[in-house]
């Protein structure tokens, strides 16, 4: 029956039960999901509340900033200031760590406020992502070293997208699990509980337009996936490429696939283009929490030793035997 639903809150106090000393998560993503239920209602009013179009600003990053990437800023920023958990915070629309007033939380949250913001406008599914670090021992929040830990480190990660319904899928290291917004009540419902992604799929992700600047082992991996039953696979591929990570990624978790946003000829001098610490990190917990991989190509991305918070790296992350063929394409052509 309808009202016989397990909510996130739910959901969060089952875990904190079963897994005791793990972090009270409920407390920890209090704030998050009321951040995430503020930003869907401002995407979701787009033009009629005057959120579509630019803010007049350019990010850290050098990228134009939309009003809704400042707008979602500004709500994850304040929400999660207010519980007292975190002690400091690091956003994609931010060029140094902000630290929490007193510093009297214990974790550190990363966040890309709204990724895909080039689909704001023309209303197409974004997504919040995040990731919580634990503040080491003896450092202090409002230095970026306190933030630089690798991937493996993350005690959560969790992505909002708002999609044609709103969801919260996150981790906190034991699977991955989906919550659907429910607007009349106001409440997340798990509707998609311990989320698998399919070993093998017919379905890759990537922005073919860069195809000039592509690396071998990548050019030869999505050579063979197009030349479908008569190539090497022996099976038809279909493409997809909605330039929304989030959007990508859910997808992946529903039915399987493989994202690939590598470094390439044009942006390897950046390091690739999909930031670390808010971006690659978070996917790859979840990937990898799902039973998928995620690698740079060459490396395990949550094994990547961060120096920067908004460094940049390759990521190419969903089914695991797609991944580790093309692990094996890097391999062999490096060894050449
Ligand atoms: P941003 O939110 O800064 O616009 O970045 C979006 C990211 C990611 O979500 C997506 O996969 C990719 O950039 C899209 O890149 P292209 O514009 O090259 O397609």
């Amino acid at each position: 029956m309808s009202y016989k639903r397990v909510t996130l809150s739910h959901f969060l106090l089952d875990e904190q039960r079963r897994h005791a000393g793990s972090g009270s998560f409920t407390a920890l993503l209090n704030d998050i999901r009321t951040a995430c239920k503020m930003i869907s209602h401002e995407v979701n009013r787009g033009a009629m509340a005057g959120n579509l179009g630019l803010a007049g600003a350019e990010n850290v990053q050098g990228e134009e900033q939309k009003k809704l990437d400042v707008l979602a800023n500004e709500i994850f920023l304040h929400m999660n200031a207010l519980g007292g958990n975190y002690a400091g915070m690091a956003s994609e629309e931010l060029e140094d760590v902000r630290s929490v007033h007193g510093e009297a939380g214990r974790y550190l949250l990363l966040f890309d406020p709204l990724d895909g913001s080039s689909n704001i406008d023309v209303n197409i599914s974004v997504g919040s992502i995040f990731s919580i670090l634990r503040l080491p021992e003896g450092m202090s929040a409002s230095t970026k070293e306190a933030f630089l830990q690798p991937g493996v480190e993350q005690v959560a990660a969790g992505y909002a997208l708002y999609g044609s319904s709103t969801m919260l899928v996150l981790t906190t290291g034991n699977g991955v699990n989906g919550f659907t917004y429910d607007q009349n009540i106001g409440i997340f419902v798990l509707t998609h509980p311990n989320m698998r992604v399919p070993e093998d799929t017919r379905e890759y992700s990537i922005n073919a337009s860069r195809s000039r600047f592509w690396d071998p082992p990548v050019r030869r991996y999505i050579e063979e996936c197009q030349a479908g039953k008569t190539g090497p696979r022996g099976k038809d591929f279909n493409m997809r490429w909605v330039a929304s990570m989030v959007a990508e990624v859910h997808r992946i978790l529903c039915r399987g696939g493989i994202f690939l946003y590598p470094v390439d000829d044009d942006n390897r001098s950046k390091g690739g283009k999909l930031r670390l610490m808010y971006e690659a990190n978070p996917m790859a917990l979840i990937i990898e929490q799902a039973g998928g991989r995620a690698t740079t190509g060459r490396q395990r991305i949550l094994e990547v030793k961060p120096e920067g918070l908004h460094q940049r790296v390759g990521v190419i992350l969903g089914s695991k035997t797609e991944v580790e063929r093309l692990e094996g394409f890097y391999r062999e052509y490096d060894s050449q």
